[in-house]
């Protein structure tokens, strides 16, 4: 019998983290756990999801050690996996990032444009340390990593760590969107081999086969074309979520060769974007009085009533469902397909070695074994070295310190595109960030 896991969740305290323990516990077939522990620099926040993990972990699975702690020692001990997501500056620093740049007229952001350059600049420095931390205690664990904005996260921890071959950096949008195609074009979306290309937050689709090998990314574009876009979980979606899968159907029809990433609108559209992002109210503010407090409530609910039996209290079954099964594909050597990010390494031929690319991958007992893409065509290679350079600028101007590369980095970015804007916004977001950021020379 093959060993049963350590598990570790840094960012225990994460809005995310009760759908991740309902994931482990529906997935123990396929990823068998004796130990799970939550990890977090925030004691009192990250107990109020302990409560819950105590009582869901009593009820489904008796048999397993569940406990909390703000201890790096206690938690990262012969650890078999690490799942991250962690916020460094928490939503109030995200407020930040989004409406500093709006009151300047550019996008803001939590991920893209300069509110992801922010965050960013604020995640390396804790992502760093946590594998740091976690290699002195259990250099062979996985660490597979949700933390963002993960494009800019990967590549900063494949420039300090290259050697290290277990840490893989993963997002649940691409997931997203083939269970919304699967809604559209009522097809199970298990059953999805998807061929998709980019950066994180910035690739598209190029097909999404069934097990017959049939090509369904024609029907899903026409049925687009025709009706709109609505994704998978519509029902419990806040607004600005709908408005971002509608603006879907625009690219397609800009743009039809391939199905987009949803967050390519604040690339192509900008300015559309600018108008419709309300200054004074933004995607942060929506969580903190959503997501963020739904969560806790119902936390608190079940610690009082003593069961989460009847408890709806994931918001997105996507998040957990991935993070599982990656694991469990690593772990039991599945082979089964997903979009990672990985070292592009000639996957993406006409495109630089270092870059890091999101992809569909194999994954086993090896890691990710990345499908070949070949060449992509002049338009997305334009969009994506643009891209690339500017990520690849950010993570040099944290390690070396370098304002230059840090201007450098905001006036490639498609959603300032201006030296003088650039200079402004980082001159900014440089006093904002005074607590998280190295001095900029
Ligand atoms: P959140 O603020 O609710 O949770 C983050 C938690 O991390 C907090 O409890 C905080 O105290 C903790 N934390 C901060 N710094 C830490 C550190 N150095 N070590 C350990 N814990 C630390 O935020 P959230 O909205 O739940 O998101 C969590 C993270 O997951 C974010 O980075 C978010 O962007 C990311 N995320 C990524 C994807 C993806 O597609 N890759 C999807 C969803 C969420
Ligand atoms: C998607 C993206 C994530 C992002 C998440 C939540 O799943 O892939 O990278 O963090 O949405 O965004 P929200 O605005 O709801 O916090
Ligand atoms: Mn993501």
């Amino acid at each position: 019998m093959k060993k049963k896991n350590n598990i570790v969740i840094v960012g225990g305290g994460s809005t995310w983290s009760p759908g991740i323990l309902k994931a482990l516990t529906k997935h123990q077939d396929i990823f068998p756990f004796d130990k799970i522990t939550l990890y977090d620099i925030d004691e009192k926040r990250q107990e109020v999801i302990g409560k819950f993990g105590e009582i869901l972990f009593r009820e489904e699975t008796p048999d397993i050690e569940f406990i909390y702690t703000t201890d790096k020692e206690e938690a990262f001990r012969d650890v078999d996996f690490v799942f991250c997501q962690m916020r460094t500056g928490g939503y109030p620093m995200r407020e930040k990032d989004e409406k500093i740049p709006l009151s300047m007229d550019l996008i803001g952001q939590e991920t893209c444009g300069p509110g992801g350059f922010a965050y960013g600049m604020r995640s390396i420095r804790d992502m760093i340390e946590l594998v740091e931390d976690v290699r002195k205690l259990s250099p062979e664990a996985w660490i597979l990593n949700y933390t963002n904005p993960a494009a800019i996260v990967a590549h900063a921890l494949n420039m300090v760590f290259p050697d290290d071959k277990r840490i893989l950096n993963i997002c649940d949008q691409p997931v997203n969107l083939l269970r919304s195609f699967g809604r559209l074009i009522n097809r199970d979306f298990n059953e999805f081999e998807p061929t998709y290309f980019g950066l994180n937050h910035f690739g598209w689709f190029t097909h999404v086969y069934d097990k017959e090998g049939n090509d369904l990314l024609p029907e899903i574009k026409n049925y687009t074309i025709k009706n709109g876009f609505l994704p998978v979980d519509a029902e419990q979606r806040d607004q600005s979520w709908l408005d971002t899968y509608a603006m879907v159907e625009d690219m397609i029809k800009d743009f039809p060769d391939y199905l987009p990433n949803t967050y390519l609108q604040y690339y192509l559209y900008p300015e559309y974007k600018l108008s419709t992002l309300d200054p004074n109210y933004t995607r942060a503010n929506e969580v903190m009085d959503g997501r963020e407090k739904r969560v806790f409530e119902e936390c608190e609910r079940i610690a009082q009533v003593g069961t989460a039996k009847d408890s709806h209290i994931v918001h997105n079954d996507a998040h957990g469902d991935m993070i599982v099964e990656v694991a469990a594909s690593i772990y039991g050597n599945l082979r089964k397909t997903f979009i990672v990010i990985v070292q592009n390494n000639g996957i993406v031929s006409n495109l630089p070695n270092d870059l890091m690319i999101e992809v569909a991958a194999s994954l086993g007992a090896n890691g990710p074994q990345p499908y070949a893409v070949g060449e992509i065509g002049t338009f997305y290679k334009g969009l994506i070295e643009g891209q690339y350079a500017y990520e690849k600028l950010t993570c040099e101007a944290y390690l070396e310190k370098s304002y230059t590369k840090a201007l450098q980095a905001l006036t490639l970015n498609r959603t300032i595109g201006d030296a003088k804007k650039a200079r402004n916004i980082l001159d900014a977001l440089i006093e904002a960030n005074v607590d998280y950021w190295p001095e900029l020379k």
